[in-house]
């Protein structure tokens, strides 16, 4: 069975891309066979691994424009490796943007990616899904398709701001779409010399509880520079913190799914 996670904040800047690559990366370092799928017009997903959507032949947006549904040749052009074994990406371009807006007037939208994804679905151990910073028919496709949604929260004062809004949305589709739908936070872009984000941090645990990973991300300036060499961190510094804590948080995923099996 294939494990989809998609990482979702409508907050920009939360590191979610960040976490989808890592994350990624780490599955695939434990043997995982994993689908990262960049649904975010800014394709920085797609960037991070190397490739650059707009002069590709085949995106995400060519899979999910309902003209080319009847395109075989996208389907299986559409998927890339992603810079390691194991590691594969479909790519999203600028284009996805208009194609989102159209999506509203499509009957039952929201199950339009689970069809698509369910092609694929013996060839992957996991699907990771890169949301963009917004609460649009993207996002609710995703949060429908998916087991779970991995919130990354940066810890700073208004990191809660904005959560329940998200939380509000989960409910919703648990709801209407669907209803095995559950959350999981994830502490991004901490730093530990700082008062406010030990204090943040504290409180999200407390509050969240069961529903926070325990790795937490640590703010490390190799995440920032991974992504132009078009590897993941634990390719491009394999020694880091920020390495050593996304293996940790692979571990704690592949946990959390194998449990419930
Ligand atoms: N732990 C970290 N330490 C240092 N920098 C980080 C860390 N995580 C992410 N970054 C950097 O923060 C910036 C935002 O990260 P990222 O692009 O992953 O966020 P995002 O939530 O996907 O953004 P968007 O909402 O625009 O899609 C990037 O420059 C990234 O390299
Ligand atoms: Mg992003």
């Amino acid at each position: 069975m294939t494990t989809i996670l998609a990482i979702s904040n409508q907050k920009g800047g939360v590191a979610k891309t960040t976490t989808c690559m890592s994350l990624g990366a780490g599955l695939a370092e434990r043997g995982k066979r994993v689908l990262m799928v960049d649904l975010d017009s800014q394709a920085n997903l797609t960037m991070a691994a190397g490739l650059d959507g707009d002069t590709l032949p085949w995106t995400v947006t060519d899979l999910l424009d309902a003209s080319a549904l009847e395109l075989p040749e996208a389907e299986r052009g559409a998927i890339y490796r992603a810079g390691m074994d194991g590691l594969d990406i479909l790519p999203a371009d600028v284009r996805l943007a208009g194609v989102e807006r159209s999506l509203y007037d499509r009957g039952r939208y929201e199950f339009l990616l689970g069809e698509i994804l369910q092609k694929w679905s013996g060839a992957y151990d996991y699907m990771l899904l890169d949301c963009p910073p917004s609460l649009g028919a993207i996002t609710l496709m995703a949060l429908t398709t998916a087991q779970m949604v991995l919130v990354p929260v940066q810890c700073e004062f208004y990191a809660a701001r904005g959560l329940n809004r998200l939380l509000d949305i989960v409910a919703e589709v648990q709801q209407h779409t669907n209803p095995h739908l559950r959350y999981h936070l994830l502490a991004t872009l901490y730093d530990r010399r700082n008062n406010i984000c030990r204090t943040v941090l504290e409180q999200l645990q407390t509050h969240f509880s069961t529903a926070m990973f325990d790795t937490v991300i640590g703010v490390d300036t190799r995440l920032r520079e991974s992504p132009v060499t078009g590897e993941p961190v634990l390719l491009y510094a394999p020694r880091t913190r920020a390495a050593e804590q996304y293996r940790q948080l692979a571990t704690e995923v592949e946990k959390l799914f194998e449990e419930n099996r």
